[in-house]
């Protein structure tokens, strides 16, 4: 494989998986009615995930032309987690708990596409996941402010005799 071909399949890795990250935070923007707060982060992270998921479709378009279709075990890895949040009861803790999850999984994933890019020379793939990067980092950090709130909340509210 050569360096490119290696950059391509990680930035086709990237895009399956801020797709499922689309798709994760599309139902569960649904499911947090009720924590407008909540919604209002998810929103956020739902624009910057269709922004980021655009850019890299750019940069694969640019390398590789035509665009072929590839299968990808990152897309999978994220769908698995996504797919932990099937139980019921404490919903919004579980959703929480994912989004977190597909937050560290892009974290890595954009680190792993910085080293392969200036490995390869690719200045704009660089810059690109380079702010990416930080975004991705500033929602994990909002997230592991907010976990703990919302899970206090969502005690108080399930239990609020029990305190
Ligand atoms: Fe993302």
């Amino acid at each position: 494989m050569t360096h490119q071909e290696l950059l391509i399949r990680w930035l086709k890795n990237t895009y399956s998986l801020e797709l499922v990250v689309i798709e994760t935070l599309t139902e569960h923007l649904k499911k947090a009615r009720g924590y407008p707060a909540i919604q209002l982060g998810i929103k956020k992270h739902l624009e910057m995930a269709n922004a980021q998921a655009g850019r890299l479709e750019g940069c694969i378009k640019r390398l590789e032309n035509p665009v072929k279709k590839e299968g990808d075990g990152l897309g999978k890895s994220a769908e698995l987690l996504a797919s932990a949040e099937k139980a019921k009861g404490d919903q919004i803790v579980r959703d929480m708990v994912v989004d977190f999850g597909l937050g560290c999984l892009e974290i890595a994933s954009y680190k792993t596409l910085i080293s392969l890019a200036l490995h390869f020379g690719d200045q704009e793939t660089v810059s690109v996941c380079k702010k990416f990067l930080d975004q991705e980092k500033n929602i994990a950090k909002t997230l592991d402010k907010t976990l703990p709130t919302v899970i206090q909340e969502y005690i108080h509210r399930e239990n609020p005799n029990e305190d």
